[in-house]
């Protein structure tokens, strides 16, 4: 895993950035709904899905001992360095960037510092769809979801725990971009959800002069 990430805009993601497709960071609680619903945008509009805990998740399957590292911190709740999660980041939209119509970029940025660097060596974010759910729905999800998934944060301590550094570390990040937030109320069914998300990101298409797909 490389971990010198440069603090300039990297020539190779040039590409990107000529092709002026959506950026779009999805953020929320543990639990909130972004991986469901990214899916969903997947489906309709073809974009390239990151999420920053599947990339650490894949790193920590290959066994490496820096995966060991990050699993030790996932378990914990609490953010690994930034330098890690942003070149994984970089690597990963470079290569899906040929085949995407746009990006979804999923649980990142997690602190403020965290946009700052992206939009810096990447390219600036479009727009942030934020999901907004009450900390005991997401528990009751997680903890639901804990039966299967086998992940090592699924459980009530480490949930606890996550929850924490969402409200102290990340949230700032919606704050920081209040302009470019869109918050949607995220405790309905996942389908109405999506409908709130679909008509966003159809108007982000709009703007950008991008097609939008057929409903
Ligand atoms: P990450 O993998 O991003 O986990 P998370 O943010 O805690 O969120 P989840 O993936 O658990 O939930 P989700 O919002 O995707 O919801 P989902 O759709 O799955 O990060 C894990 C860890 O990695 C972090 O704690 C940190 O250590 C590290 N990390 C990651 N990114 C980092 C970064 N940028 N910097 C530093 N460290 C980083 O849904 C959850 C459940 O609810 C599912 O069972 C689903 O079926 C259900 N559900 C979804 N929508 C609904 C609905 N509308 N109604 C009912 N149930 C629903
Ligand atoms: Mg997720």
């Amino acid at each position: 895993m490389g971990l010198c990430v440069g603090k300039r805009r990297t020539p190779e993601l040039q590409a990107l950035r000529d092709k002026n497709i959506p950026i779009i960071w999805v953020l929320g609680g543990p639990g909130s709904g972004k991986g469901t619903q990214c899916e969903k945008m997947v489906k309709r509009y073809g974009f390239g899905h990151l999420s920053s805990g599947d990339l650490l998740r894949d790193e920590v399957a290959s066994g490496s001992p820096k995966g060991k590292e990050l699993n030790e911190m996932m378990q914990k709740g609490i953010l690994v360095p930034r330098e890690v999660v942003l070149d994984l980041i970089k690597q990963a939209i470079l290569k899906k960037l040929a085949n995407a119509n746009g990006f979804l970029i999923d649980g990142y940025p997690r602190e403020v510092e965290q946009g700052e660097d992206f939009e810096k060596v990447i390219a600036p974010c479009s727009i942030i769809l934020y999901f907004e759910v009450p900390d005991e729905v997401m528990i009751e999800r997680l903890l639901n979801r804990a039966k299967s998934s086998g992940r090592v944060d699924d459980n009530e301590e480490t949930i606890k725990k996550r929850l924490e550094t969402f409200h102290k570390v990340s949230k700032p990040v919606m704050q920081k971009y209040a302009s470019k937030t869109v918050t949607i109320d995220a405790q309905g069914s996942a389908d109405e959800i999506f409908k709130v998300c679909k008509a966003n990101v159809d108007k982000c298409l709009k703007t950008l002069g991008q097609p939008v797909p057929p409903n």
